[in-house]
């Protein structure tokens, strides 16, 4: 055991941080889909720290990576250029597709990016006199980060703080479940000529796991062209091999005019985030003066982040997220049927799995149950997440989970649903 014992970690805790964090047990470290507490507990892990460590836990190339990267350059200012984050912009375009004339937007992270596309797809919406207050389009349940900008575009209600004061501008549209949902962003492009751009997390995420139908997203394409409003792809969650494809715009077969990404691109082992944009919103960033954060790409950053990408072509891990992830879903479908009967509903796309358990048949998902299943869960050693409101069980693990650990997986999540009763 650790020299401090975890009781006395959790108060030293307490006393660092101003938020009550509901911390289950200390956390020594990871390996590949396994985490282990400091009292020697070890849990299969199904979150991979919501999306982040996708290539699994202190995966040893990525460890060798950082060790490699330190005995030579951990940071530069971002108005110097390193050979590593050329390399990262470089490989960023390739692996992701990207047309030609594409460029790439530094990052710290998921909303930072975002925000970097959000400034940029207001400037050309001023330039084009878009009438004023720029209004963009955005979803139900989505979730693009805790600035205050990316909050005004999510729909998350937890966050406890007073709403930023742009919040009510936004439109908000349901999640849609069908490619004639369509209409009502047709509807609303045509009589609010303020919007300046569409936001869409193609899967949804922390809000539940909700894909977009994808001849949806296809028609949302056109319109956005139609109407010259530009489209944001946020694949924080969804990019780098998560959906079973490096971006679920390809599992779409469209490109919109950028994508953000996050989590991830870099293992979890520094804090990186990127924007791809089309070469209107890449002159507009590029023209003004750098405002990308201190300490976005440094050296060890954009090191790791380009030894991620090479991981997960070399190990093939988009195509075993799209092998597993469905096998995931599959099993745990066949468990809440079998518990909850006609209650249960589980929907995914490669390693994203959403379920919820509803309080009567086409009800509301109940979200009492599924707090009592993520602490039956624990105690079964496996760990799983839950939207931002708790009414699903949300399921992102390490990319690199074996078909053992996945069949392992859904053996500890049948001994924790046992019994369960919704009330
Ligand atoms: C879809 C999506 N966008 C943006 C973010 C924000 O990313 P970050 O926390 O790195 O700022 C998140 C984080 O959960 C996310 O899921």
């Amino acid at each position: 055991m650790d020299v401090l014992a975890s009781r006395e970690i959790s108060g030293l805790y307490r006393r660092l941080n101003t938020a009550a964090v509901a911390a289950p047990f200390v956390m020594r470290g990871g390996e590949g889909c396994w985490i282990e507490s400091i009292e020697g507990e070890r849990f299969l892990d199904l979150t991979a720290g919501y999306g982040v460590a996708s290539t699994g836990w202190n995966h040893p190339r990525i460890v060798a990576c950082v060790r490699e990267q330190a005995s030579r350059s951990l940071f530069a200012p971002p108005m110097l250029v390193t050979r590593e984050a050329a390399e990262l912009s470089h490989a960023l375009l390739e692996v992701m597709a990207a047309p030609e004339e594409w460029r790439c937007v530094r990052a710290t992270g998921g909303a930072d990016a975002n925000e970097q596309v959000l400034k940029a797809v207001v400037t050309l919406a001023e330039r084009a006199r878009v009438p004023r207050p720029h209004r963009v389009l955005r979803y139900e349940r989505a979730y693009h980060g805790g600035t205050s900008a990316m909050l005004a575009l999510s729909d998350i209600e937890r966050h406890g703080l007073a709403r930023p004061l742009s919040q009510a501008e936004h439109p908000c549209l349901p999640v849609p479940t069908s490619a004639e949902d369509i209409r009502l962003v047709t509807d609303l492009l045509e009589c609010d000529r303020s919007v300046c751009a569409v936001m869409v997390e193609p899967v949804i995420g922390s809000g539940g796991v909700h894909p977009f139908p994808i001849p949806y997203l296809r028609s949302l394409r056109e319109l956005c062209s139609a109407r010259g409003v530009p489209l944001i792809f946020d694949e924080v969650m969804t990019g780098c091999g998560r959906v079973g494809a490096m971006l679920a715009a390809h599992l779409a077969g469209i490109m919109p005019d950028a994508i953000t990404l996050g989590k991830g691109l870099s293992s979890g082992a520094a804090a990186v985030g990127a924007a791809l944009v089309n070469p209107q919103l890449a002159g507009v960033i590029c023209a003004a003066e750098d405002t990308t954060s201190t300490f976005a790409w440094s050296p060890l950053g954009c090191a790791v982040a380009s030894e991620t990408l090479r991981i997960i072509e070399e190990e093939n891990l988009q195509a075993r997220a799209a092998v597993l992830g469905p096998r995931l879903r599959d099993g745990i479908a066949a468990l809440f049927q079998g518990v909850f009967g006609d209650r249960a509903v589980v929907r995914g796309v490669g390693m994203m799995v959403g379920a919820d358990v509803l309080r009567e048949a086409e009800g509301e998902p109940d979200a009492a149950i599924i707090r009592c299943a993520l602490v039956r869960c624990r105690r079964a050693g496996v760990l799983v997440g839950a939207s931002w409101d708790w009414k699903t069980m949300v399921l992102l693990p390490p990319l690199v989970m074996t078909e053992r650990e996945v069949e392992e997986a859904i053996v500890r999540l049948g001994h924790a649903l046992e019994g369960l009763r919704p009330r």
